[in-house]
């Protein structure tokens, strides 16, 4: 039976740590605070943003979600990022993907100032982590390597495969994973013969949006399995991944939920975080 990558008790002891940095920055007279951007009316996008909301409560870092309706303009939505990116009382502005399809999403990211960009989508901080140097990091590739590294997973020379290409989880993942010195496969929906690639993986990453769609028959004896999906099937939410049957096979496994999501949270409360910090200094 696989070794549970624990997103949950993970993600708490992560508060934990963070709890101790917000106390020094408070010792300090400095405050953190986060914007967040909502336009329509998603309802996973919903949760998600109720979610960050709740973190930042718990951390007692200031917190604002902006609402906009569907119809919204990218005039309007751009002159919102201007003024929060020239209010103080924010470090970090996310704007939370998906947008409405008439909106540019990369106009968008690109309009948030680089150095409150919690999310590491803009192409500032996009280019650091292709080349190499320091920036922010997205929070669920960056929350992924934590899991991993938390739990020991050896990655130096190790066969690592990820599956979706989007430029939240899949691309920035594999650049993360590659830092590490993995051999890494970035697979995709137009991947011929996908599970000759997945059965090579010490370390598998799903990321594709389709319930239970990486089976045992997919994954190398004892590799590790992180699921990245979130689907809704009967009410229930599952991963990417067929969790019964791939535990068995598998050396260590992320569940969902209570895996890559929690973490995800707590890798947007640190990125907020240091933020502030590199403001303070
Ligand atoms: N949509 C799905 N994941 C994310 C994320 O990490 N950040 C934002 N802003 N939107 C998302």
């Amino acid at each position: 039976m696989a070794i549970l990558l624990d997103g949950k008790a993970m993600a708490a002891q992560l508060m934990a740590d963070l709890q101790g940095r917000m106390d020094a920055l408070r010792a300090q007279g400095i405050s953190v605070g986060l914007a967040v951007v909502l336009v329509g009316d998603d309802p996973a996008s919903q949760v998600y943003v109720r979610n960050k909301a709740k973190a930042c409560q718990e951390l007692g870092i200031y917190s604002e979600t902006i609402r906009l309706p569907q119809e919204t303009t990218q005039q309007e939505l751009e002159a919102l990022i201007d003024r929060l990116n020239q209010d103080d009382r924010f470090d970090g502005i996310l704007v939370q993907l998906p947008l409405p399809r008439h909106l540019n999403e990369a106009a968008a990211l690109r309009r948030i100032l680089a150095e409150k960009d919690v999310d590491g989508f803009h192409i500032e901080n996009a280019g650091k982590l292709f080349t190499g140097q320091n920036g922010v990091v997205a929070c669920t590739p960056k929350g992924i390597l934590h899991m991993l590294k938390a739990a020991n997973v050896p990655l130096s020379g190790k066969e690592a495969v990820v599956i979706g290409r989007s430029n939240i989880v899949g691309k920035p993942v594999a650049m993360l994973l590659l830092n590490e010195n993995c051999t890494v496969t970035l697979c995709h929906s137009r991947t011929a013969d996908l599970a000759a690639h997945t059965r090579r993986a010490d370390i598998l990453v799903a990321a594709v949006g389709r319930p239970r769609f990486v089976t045992a028959d997919m994954v190398k004896p004892g590799a590790a399995v992180v699921d990245v999906g979130i689907n809704r099937v009967d009410g229930k939410v599952v991963g990417d991944v067929d969790f019964e049957a791939v535990e068995r096979v598998a050396g260590y496994i992320s569940p969902v939920p209570g895996g890559v999501g929690k973490m995800t949270i707590g890798m947007l409360m640190e990125n907020t975080i240091e933020a502030a910090e590199r403001k303070a200094r």
